[in-house]
């Protein structure tokens, strides 16, 4: 029998779900302005679907979302990953099963079933979005996919291995000022302060991200600067982010990214990444 590779490079988990401002396509420009420096923690209080965290795999991670129904998802695959595969296999792809599964208010079902009824609408709504309403009940429409890939078993458990070492926490980015200690490494992706007065993709959950929310992140930002820490931030290439972040660092990175319906509009965009390093 051939043996082994030894030194076989490891095995990265891809994000496990798709989402909005998903970061994967600009890791080749990220990789060269990650820091050099070791930091005994990670810190991403927008993870998201968190290709930035599966990509670094950090051993020691703390990561942060205000929605509710992901960190819980994350929890469960990384504690009972066993019992979410078993739940998995009941899903349909059916347009009435999707409106029945849809329907179910999360509150009401146990951690796994809630974790398995968010990645189930994950892979089969319209686009892979998740867009709540005014009271926070989930909202699009069945996406028609013939074939969604929902089990997806050899990645689940890629991505439960790499959240051992994490702590989640549903809530606020703020709660970070209370998490860093000096030489950690804090990565954050808010939602972008939007191109044009009329642009809206900050509706994640209930509540868009406010110019004054863009504004409190700027200054934990800089209160984590003060402290030590090694702060990296992702936003919109606007005269707005420029102007707030002027004294740091700021590189431009280039994204193919559907910013806007008309087809015409989906030309690359800059972004930017600003760093106090
Ligand atoms: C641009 S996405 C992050 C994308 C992520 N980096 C990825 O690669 O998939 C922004 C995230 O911020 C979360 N969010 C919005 N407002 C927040 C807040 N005030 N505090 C923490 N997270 C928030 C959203 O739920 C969403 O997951």
């Amino acid at each position: 029998m051939p043996s082994k590779p030894t030194n076989s490079p490891i095995k990265k988990p891809k994000p496990p779900v798709k989402w909005a401002g998903g970061k994967t396509q600009l890791l080749p420009q990220f990789a060269p302005l990650f820091p050099r420096k070791k930091y005994n923690l990670y810190l991403e209080p927008f993870v998201g679907g968190g290709a930035v965290f599966f990509h670094l795999l950090p051993p020691a991670a703390i990561l942060i979302d205000s929605n509710g129904e992901l960190i819980n998802f994350y929890r469960v695959v990384r504690d009972r990953l066993d019992q979410l595969l078993a739940d998995l296999k009941k899903h349909k792809n059916t347009r009435e099963y999707y409106y029945s599964i849809r329907a179910l208010d999360p509150e009401k079902l146990s951690p796994v079933q809630r974790a398995s009824r968010f990645l189930y609408l994950n892979k089969t709504a319209y686009n892979g979005l998740w867009r709540v309403n005014s009271k926070g009940q989930f909202n699009v429409p069945y996406g028609r996919y013939k074939n969604p890939r929902i089990i997806d078993k050899e990645n689940l458990q890629l991505v439960a291995e790499a959240l051992r070492g994490a702590e989640l926490i549903a809530g606020d980015f703020s709660c970070v000022l209370d998490l860093a200690p000096p030489g950690a490494f804090v990565y954050f992706d808010p939602p972008y302060y939007p191109l044009t007065e009329t642009a809206n993709f900050t509706s994640y959950t209930p509540g868009a991200f406010t110019r004054e929310d863009q504004i409190r992140l700027f200054k934990a930002f800089a209160e984590l600067d003060r402290r030590g820490c090694l702060v990296m931030l992702s936003n919109s290439d606007t005269p707005f982010i420029r102007t707030l972040y002027a004294q740091y660092d700021i590189q431009v990175v280039t994204a193919r990214r559907a910013i806007n319906c008309r087809p015409e509009g989906r030309g690359p965009v800059t972004e930017l990444v600003i760093r106090n390093y």
